[in-house]
């Protein structure tokens, strides 16, 4: 199977009450990591490639082993997704070199900006056969909300999705209810606690138009614990609880981004490899261990928290 568009499988995630595992890619071994739990458990998946990442890899080596891992799972429908593009620039590229799916993270502009920048990426892309995930909201922890005023700034506002998804005509729309990027989203000793009222009024608003949430990792102890006892330093890393995005999968969220739970597990896997075999030096011991904790992490989120496993 080709590498294909969000479009069919936000429509079944959508009307199945699960979500498709977006995750972040940077190298061959997450790739694998990720392909493999997904084909494993015959579920749809999205790789979704930073700015960062496409400067780090560089854009081209992420295209072709997202085709290599199509290539030797075809039974997977995968999504290559440009993650938080800055600018039409960078989306226009992305389109141009063989992603379907690409957002355009204007949410730091003026609710106008962030609608001129989102309708010129929705029509490009649509021209070309890819579909755009645009922002409305401020992605912060739910610390930073301290008051009823600070909260109107950090949340969505459902009064504008409707204009905004409607002017831009973008494909899915990520919003902010209380999930931030990171291994630190929430401060020690308060409760983690989602804005799901906001999520269920923006749907109510929004019916049937797949909604997304970034910042989802939930930062797995076991794997913090691991780093820690094998040289690492991870004080007071929290994220977002998994019952909680499982309720929200179960509604309008049709793609849960996670990126930090697999920084974690390829950190853990390698720190305790070269703790208990300090005489190897083969990347490929250290980077397979690595790669392990991937998969593991991929397989149990699509398991136990998306729901997307035998949905192909
Ligand atoms: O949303 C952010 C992702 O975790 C990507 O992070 O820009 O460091 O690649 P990055
Ligand atoms: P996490 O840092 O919670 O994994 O979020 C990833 C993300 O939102 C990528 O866009
Ligand atoms: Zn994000």
């Amino acid at each position: 199977m080709p590498i294909v568009t969000s479009t069919e499988l936000f429509k079944k995630a959508y009307a199945g009450g699960y979500a498709i595992g977006a995750f972040n890619i940077n190298n061959m071994e997450i790739v694998q990591g990720i392909t493999d739990a997904a084909a494993e458990l015959k579920s749809p998946v999205i790789l979704q490639a930073s700015q960062g990442a496409r400067k780090y890899a560089n854009s081209v080596y992420l295209v072709k082993l997202v085709e290599a891992a199509s290539e030797l799972h075809p039974e997977v429908p995968m999504v290559l997704h440009l993650d938080h593009g800055a600018d039409f620039d960078v989306c226009k590229d992305c389109v141009d070199n063989g992603f379907t799916s690409v957002m355009i993270d204007y949410s730091g502009h003026p609710f106008e900006e962030n609608i001129a920048e989102s309708k010129k990426v929705a029509e490009y892309a649509h021209e070309h056969g890819v579909v755009v995930e645009a922002e409305l909201g401020t992605l912060a922890g739910v610390e930073d909300a301290v008051s009823v005023e600070a909260d109107k700034a950090f949340y969505t506002d459902p009064d504008q999705v409707e204009e905004f998804v409607k002017r831009t005509g973008v494909d899915s729309l990520a919003i902010a209810i209380g999930t931030s990027h990171g291994a630190y989203k929430f401060k020690p000793g308060t409760k983690p606690q989602l804005r799901l009222d906001i999520l269920a009024e923006v749907a109510r608003r929004l019916p049937g138009f797949p909604i997304v949430l970034h910042g989802s990792s939930s930062v797995p102890q076991e794997y913090v614990k691991i780093i820690n006892e094998n040289g690492g330093k991870l004080v007071d890393a929290i994220g977002v609880p998994e019952d909680q995005l499982r309720e929200a999968a179960k509604g309008a969220v049709c793609k849960i981004n996670i990126d930090s739970d697999l920084r974690l597990g390829m950190t853990a896997g390698i720190r305790k490899h070269f703790v208990e075999h300090p005489e190897h030096f083969d990347p490929r011991q250290y980077l397979g261990d690595g790669r392990a904790n991937v998969k593991a992490i991929v397989e149990h989120k699509i398991k136990d928290v998306l729901g997307s496993d035998n949905k192909i």
